[in-house]
């Protein structure tokens, strides 16, 4: 069977697709696919997915996209109107999991524990958030990936600067609590959470940014996480509840906080995580034993569940 790997497209996160892509696709190669590269939009960002989409023959989309129309649903849903299966999740669990004020409005009502926030569409005044939480903040653009876009604040003059720069990729931003501890990130792929890896910037980041993700070489990865048994099954219990609850399929990635007191707090799902050198899947598959060509064949075989 053709396998067409759609990578590229025109997200704040096409530079990590560009990475993404071409692995998946050696990766598919060498287990014997017919793999069709296309770069969603063309180099110059002026081409017509729809028409590009139309042009190739597969019985498969393998999906390695991040953000954008790659991973809010709009890329599944032309698949599901074209008829194609793809990898990952239908386009609402995708439209839920990439909109991170959606997710976490949602996760209230049901008790998965994300950290206290405020939401808000454009410009805001400041002394509303100063009224009602207290530094440290996290602020965020809503629709975004590998942290582009997210600063950590720690008073107003800071705050003030965050909210522009959160502006300039998302209409809808998101002030969220800090939550002071490590950050842990659970792979699931076929409804089976993976070993969980706990995540260790250099002292020299604030957080677990787009640097420490893609060009530090001194981000430390801690596999196994160094939490006990228990505490781990909880992190991937939680994490499974999270991404069910969002009706993802196939396969993701949850990021979550856990608090000096040992509480975790969701932050979000990935539908459509990195797959570079540096990336987290690719890490905690090959931990238990799953190559980089074994995990795609996997994820693209999960396509068809
Ligand atoms: N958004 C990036 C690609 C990730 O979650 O891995
Ligand atoms: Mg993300």
């Amino acid at each position: 069977s053709v396998i067409v790997v759609i990578y590229g497209g025109r997200s704040a996160e096409r530079e990590v697709s560009l990475q993404s892509g071409p692995l998946v696709i050696d990766g598919l190669r060498s287990k014997g696919y017919r793999v069709i590269a296309l770069d969603l939009y063309g180099p110059e960002g002026n081409e017509d997915p729809i028409r590009q989409l139309q042009s190739v023959d597969f019985d498969l989309a393998f999906i390695a996209l991040h953000g954008g129309e790659g991973e809010d649903g709009r890329v599944q849903a032309l698949l599901e109107i074209l008829g194609k299966p793809y990898t990952g999740s239908s386009p609402l669990a995708c439209g839920l999991a990439m909109d991170k004020v959606l997710t976490k409005r949602y996760w209230k009502g049901i008790d998965i524990p994300t950290p206290a926030y405020l939401s808000f569409v454009g410009q805001v005044d400041v002394a509303v958030i100063e009224e009602q939480m207290s530094y440290p903040l996290i602020v965020k653009p809503s629709r975004e990936g590998s942290t582009i876009g997210i600063s950590k604040v720690a008073n107003r003059e800071e705050l003030d600067a965050a909210l522009i720069v959160a502006l300039e990729y998302d209409s809808d931003v998101l002030v969220e609590a800090f939550v002071d501890g490590p950050e842990f990130t659970v792979t699931i792929i076929d409804d089976v959470a993976y070993p969980a890896i706990g995540l260790k910037p250099a002292p020299d980041h604030k957080l677990y940014d787009y640097e420490a993700k893609y060009i530090a070489e001194d981000t430390q990865y801690l596999l196994p996480c160094g939490l006990n048994e228990d505490d781990e099954n909880e992190l991937q219990m939680l994490a499974l509840d999270s991404y069910r609850s969002l009706g993802c399929s196939g396969w993701g990635r949850v990021d979550i906080m856990r608090d000096r007191a040992g509480a975790f707090w969701v932050l979000e799902v990935n539908t459509s995580p990195g797959m570079t050198s540096h990336s987290l899947v690719p890490m905690a598959a090959n931990y238990v034993g799953l190559d980089y060509a074994a995990l795609v064949e996997k994820i693209a075989l999960s396509a068809w569940h």
